[in-house]
């Protein structure tokens, strides 16, 4: 099919609402990472995102709105706690599960009886979804099993052919996924962590909040790793290592480890990142765009540094561990 390039004009992106409302596939920018968008009530449409992304047809989506007044489009009964979020984090990179109307097909939300919704704070966004008339379902706009696309290089690599049109606007300002909240029991769940995190989300509730388990064998700094737990998911062609200990020791054993690979002949991208909390925030808008840079650069292995795991770098400490399929190297 002919992928219809837009920019973000605001005619452009009435164009790309005029697709959505006749049932297309539109690729659209979001702070978070890039979105593939279709009519969220409209089956036949969402069945098309499946088959673009080459995704098994059981994966929930997020439903995004462009303004938390929409909420009684896609669920009944609003909480107390689901509106503190709302208010505190929304529009923003935070989705919420909460129980769906009938109304949201079951294609959308994979045959649960809950749905994901998020209103978006990108400009773009917003205005398609608005444009559209309706809430969009959305996954990240990448091929199955490659990392969420943080530009619109990477949407077009992925889905060029694939889909009707690609809005091209900003790169991603945060850079991975949405921190994904169940809150369809008074016990809040962090189904996926991002940037709002447990601690933002215990501040404005004033309750505790729990991790998901899967998250918590994920993170090897709370368990050691299960063997064969291999979970790769955001995954580059490349096989990834993440160096694990004390900075210089670990930079050491990354520059062993590169020598003794190039000796035998294989390609290595090495990815040493700010040992700082602060620092969070910059890895997690470049990682992505880094894991895809490895794969065009046909490296065979990428040996990364670890990162303090507190607040954000918890959540992109999940991302990079998904990517390596959790082979942490302990240094010690
Ligand atoms: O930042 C984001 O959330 C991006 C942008 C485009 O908004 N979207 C995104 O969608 O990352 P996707 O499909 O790649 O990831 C959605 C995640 C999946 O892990 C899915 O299992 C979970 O949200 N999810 C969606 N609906 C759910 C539901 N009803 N119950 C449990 N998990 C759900
Ligand atoms: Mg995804």
């Amino acid at each position: 099919m002919d992928t219809l390039l837009l920019g973000d004009t605001t005619e452009d992106i009435k164009l790309a609402a005029d697709i959505i409302k006749k049932g297309g596939l539109v690729a659209f920018p979001t702070e978070t990472v890039y979105g593939l968008g279709a009519n969220a009530l409209n089956r036949d449409a969402v069945r098309k995102i499946y088959e673009a992304k080459g995704r098994p047809s059981d994966n929930p989506m997020i439903v995004h709105l462009s303004s938390a007044n929409d909420i009684l489009t896609v669920t009944r009964n609003v909480t107390e706690d689901m509106k503190k979020l709302m208010d505190n984090f929304w529009p923003g990179p935070m989705t919420m599960v909460v129980p769906r109307l009938k109304s949201v097909p079951d294609v959308t939300t994979g045959g649960l009886d809950t749905v994901g919704i998020r209103v978006p704070s990108n400009e773009t966004a917003c205005k398609l979804i608005l444009f559209s008339g309706c809430p969009i379902a959305a996954p990240s706009a990448n091929l199955s099993g490659k990392p969420s696309p943080t530009r619109f290089e990477h949407v077009k690599q992925d889905m060029m052919g694939r889909v009707d049109a690609i809005i091209k606007g900003t790169d991603s300002d945060i850079g991975i996924e949405s921190s994904v909240i169940d809150m369809t029991s008074d016990n809040p769940v962090i189904l996926r962590p991002g940037k709002i995190t447990k601690s933002m989300f215990e501040s404005v509730l004033g309750k505790e909040v729990f991790l998901d388990s899967s998250l918590l064998s994920a993170n090897f700094k709370e368990k050691p790793k299960a063997p064969g737990m291999k979970y790769r998911h955001y995954a580059p062609n490349a096989k990834m290592y993440i160096y694990d200990g004390e900075r210089d020791k670990v930079e050491t054993a990354i520059e062993l480890e590169k020598s003794r690979l190039e000796s035998l002949g294989k390609k290595v991208c090495v990815m040493i990142f700010e040992d700082r909390e602060e620092s969070a925030s910059e890895v997690a808008k470049q990682l992505f765009s880094k894991l895809r840079e490895a794969d065009d650069n046909s490296c065979d292995v990428i040996l990364a540094s670890a990162i303090p795991t507190k607040e954000l770098g918890f959540s992109v400490m999940n991302r990079m561990l998904k990517a390596a399929g959790n082979n942490v190297i302990k240094i010690v």
